[in-house]
């Protein structure tokens, strides 16, 4: 029998959960599966999370690893595939209900998968990944809710974060000013050279205590929420968007309501895992489109092969990467 190599997530008589490399029989396709040939996957913060054991990630054991994934359909038991077809999934509960990317062979549901769009490659398509579709569902979700340039900059925060990177590059590429707001000062020219206008530590920001103070910027991608998040409630200007993406630093958030009714700020959930096909489809056109970032390289500047996630994860996990893992499976083949 054929055998393939994943992360499978395992979890043990304690309930420690721990990802493991793995020789498994070649999958087969469910009725409404379609069968991928997986050229890349990524690393994300909640890869990391799931396969060091420190987050609750997934609900079923064992269980493929990887929220996301490229690759080319090699059989289909599903009517809108068909050998042959490159495709690209990200969340969707790979990797916490169902199996991952984190394989050499994948089966996944046929209504999970987008087709590649023009104008991407599937390299492309997993140095973007969760991170940047979800950087992506933010800038969409802000600009239709009447975020324009003429607001202000829009902050970024958590921006050497995979999310936070892809971020400043897609809003240069849609035309907004971008201060990227980051705890590294040694990223200064890694920042400006994926877009940043301005770039400022959290600790030099200036955001003032009362529930209103001078407003600094149109709008705010945030990764870290907490204390910042809670802070630059403060300082948007009328009409600004605020897209809560993460929780990097925490998940509380203390603010007032006037920032909303004096001002009129919005505060937008993005959940990227269960983003609806329709919404999902118009990210990943504008992704290879409008805002195609022009810094993929430079965001996606670290590769793995199965064998490196593990290090890469704890890499992850100590803070320690600026952008971006690729994990090359089969490549484009
Ligand atoms: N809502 C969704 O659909 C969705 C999708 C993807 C990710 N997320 C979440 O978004 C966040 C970013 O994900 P990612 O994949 O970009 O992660 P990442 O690559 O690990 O980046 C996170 C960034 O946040 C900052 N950070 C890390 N620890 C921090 C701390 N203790 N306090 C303050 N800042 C800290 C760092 O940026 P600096 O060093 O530059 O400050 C770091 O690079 C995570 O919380 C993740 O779970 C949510």
């Amino acid at each position: 029998m054929t055998s393939i190599r994943a992360i499978q997530l395992h979890r043990d008589d304690d309930k420690r959960v721990q990802g493991k490399l793995v020789e498994l029989p070649e999958p087969t396709p469910a009725d409404g599966e379609v069968k991928i040939a997986v050229a890349y996957s990524s690393l994300n913060f909640k890869d990391a999370l799931a396969i060091t054991g420190k987050g609750k990630i997934a609900k079923a054991f064992p269980l493929i690893a990887g929220i996301d994934l490229s690759g080319t359909v090699t059989e289909s038991r599903h009517a809108k595939w068909k050998a042959g077809d490159q495709i690209l999934a990200t969340g969707y509960m790979l990797s916490e209900t169902v199996d991952g990317g984190l394989t050499e062979t994948a089966c996944v549901h046929g209504d999970k998968l987008v087709a590649l769009p023009a104008g991407l490659s599937m390299r492309q398509a997993m140095q973007l990944g969760t991170a940047g579709f979800t950087a992506g569902l933010a800038v969409q979700r802000m600009v239709e809710n009447r975020q324009t340039p003429e607001l202000g900059p829009v902050a970024v925060t958590g921006a050497t974060g995979g999310v936070g990177s892809f971020a400043v590059n897609i809003l240069s590429q849609a035309g907004f000013s971008v201060t990227a707001i980051s705890r590294k000062d040694s990223a200064r020219d890694y920042l400006t050279a994926v877009g940043a206008d301005d770039i400022v530590t959290p600790d030099a920001l200036e955001l003032g205590e009362r529930p209103l103070e001078s407003g600094q910027f149109g709008g705010v991608i945030d990764n870290v929420g907490g204390d910042l998040l809670s802070s630059l409630t403060r300082v948007i200007n009328e009409h600004g968007n605020i897209a809560s993406i993460g929780l990097a630093g925490g998940f509380k958030l203390s603010t007032t309501v006037m920032p909303f009714i004096l001002r009129g700020v919005s505060l937008l959930g993005v959940h990227s895992v269960g983003c609806p096909m329709d919404q999902r489809l118009s990210v990943w056109n504008h992704l290879a489109g409008d805002w195609k970032p022009t810094a993929f390289d430079q965001i996606a500047s670290h590769t793995t092969d199965l064998d490196g996630v593990f290090d890469a994860c704890s890499q992850i996990m100590d803070g320690a990467v600026t952008g971006r893992y690729l994990v090359e499976i089969g490549g484009e083949g």
